[in-house]
């Protein structure tokens, strides 16, 4: 924790879901992008597919459809505008000669939907995925019509079906070298959600049926070990961000032994009090744990009824405020490797605070228990 850090203090659950919209909707770009931090020196100016998928998913959730059908827009235009790599990269994956991995798309662009000057470990598929999947679900939440977003999900589409095998970064932008589970199933859920959307035509819908059901199969033969998910295929250990694909992503079965046991060991491997770590082996400002985390973990709890633990994680997380109501991305109050922090402070100024992933998560996870009421919703919120 930092000076500024509340601890375990009470949190205002009410006035910290207000400053979380509020820094949503605020710093929202007027192109449509959510950055990810305003003022993270390595973050500014950035937005990021993975992050502001699920920011905008919490837009959503909270009933800002406005913004959120401002980023899914913006998200369409970016993508929209890189047909031709697209359609280049699909035809040489296609040809046996798979592009490589610098030519792919980023993980993130510049406000006005650039690829941006500075170098970054830019190949990521799992954002590709998460807007997909985020775009349906606001579509459905709100009862929307997605017509206008169809050559967007074609093209991403495309480029899923034809590189979704491919080793590249993950969540952290690490390991290329790896498949990462996680990514593969933000990738499912993009795609069994535009297929179930009618989003794409039905023989398309096929192919991405048949496609999906291999992805499924290769992390039930190389992407569990001792009976829960993994890191990367072929890997033994876990990451935080496999508790996503029980919830909200919903590739694994809430409640099934799979999910339960990957729950159990992400409890025993990362967690600890209510703060989740990313990974054994983290590094980055000393490997500390990151509340959005605490509230995916806190999620599939919920999807498997267990409210009691799912509550306990949104405390945790809502706890990691400042006293100015920022959450951070990630809290130096138990550290992996506490020698390696000060290196990154040195290197890139103090731990990126307000993060917007990190307030997306703390509203989702806070609409899922009841405890933060959406603004202005027709029906159920999902
Ligand atoms: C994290 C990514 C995130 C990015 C922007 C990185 O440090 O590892 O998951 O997308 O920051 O928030």
């Amino acid at each position: 924790m930092t000076d500024t850090t509340r601890g375990r203090t009470a949190v205002d659950v009410a006035a910290l879901a207000e400053r979380s919209i509020h820094l949503i909707t605020s710093l929202q770009t007027s192109e449509g992008a959510y950055p990810a931090s305003p003022t993270f020196s390595a973050y500014v100016g950035y937005s990021w597919l993975r992050d502001g998928s699920f920011i905008a998913d919490a837009a959503s959730a909270m009933g800002e459809i406005a913004s959120a059908d401002r980023f899914y827009d913006w998200c369409a235009d970016v993508i929209g505008r890189r047909a031709d790599t697209i359609r280049a990269i699909v035809d040489e994956a296609r040809a046996g000669h798979p592009a490589p991995a610098a030519r792919m798309l980023p993980a993130r662009f510049t406000f006005s939907g650039g690829d941006g000057a500075d170098e970054w470990w830019d190949f990521q598929l799992d954002g590709y995925g998460t807007w997909l999947w985020a775009l349906v679900e606001h579509l459905v939440r709100h009862g929307l019509d997605g017509a206008r977003y169809r050559e967007a999900v074609a093209l991403s589409v495309e480029y899923l079906l034809a590189s979704w095998r491919r080793p590249c970064y993950d969540w952290w932008e690490e390991h290329a070298k790896h498949v990462h589970v996680s990514t593969l199933a933000c990738i499912a859920a993009g795609l069994s959600a535009v297929a179930g959307a009618k989003l794409v035509d039905a023989e398309q819908a096929e192919h991405i049926r048949s496609e999906v059901s291999a992805l499924k199969a290769l992390i039930a033969a190389e992407g569990i070990a001792d009976g829960h998910l993994i890191k990367w295929l072929g890997s033994t250990a876990v990451d935080g961000s496999l508790a996503a694909a029980i919830a909200p992503l919903g590739i694994v079965e809430p409640g099934s032994e799979l999910a339960r046991r990957t729950v159990a060991v992400l409890e025993s491997h990362l967690t600890v009090d209510g703060g989740v770590h990313r990974y054994l082996g983290d590094t980055f400002f000393g490997g500390g744990q990151w509340p959005l985390l605490s509230c995916f973990l806190g999620l599939a709890h919920l999807a498997d009824g267990d409210r009691q633990r799912a509550d306990e994680l949104f405390e945790w997380a809502a706890s990691t405020a400042t006293t100015d109501l920022d959450l951070p991305e990630q809290t130096s109050g138990h550290l992996i490797a506490p020698g390696m922090r000060q290196e990154w402070v040195d290197r890139w100024g103090p731990v990126a605070t307000p993060l917007l992933w990190s307030h997306a998560m703390f509203l989702r996870l806070g609409i899922a228990l009841g405890r933060i009421p959406a603004t202005d919703t027709e029906g159920p919120i999902r």
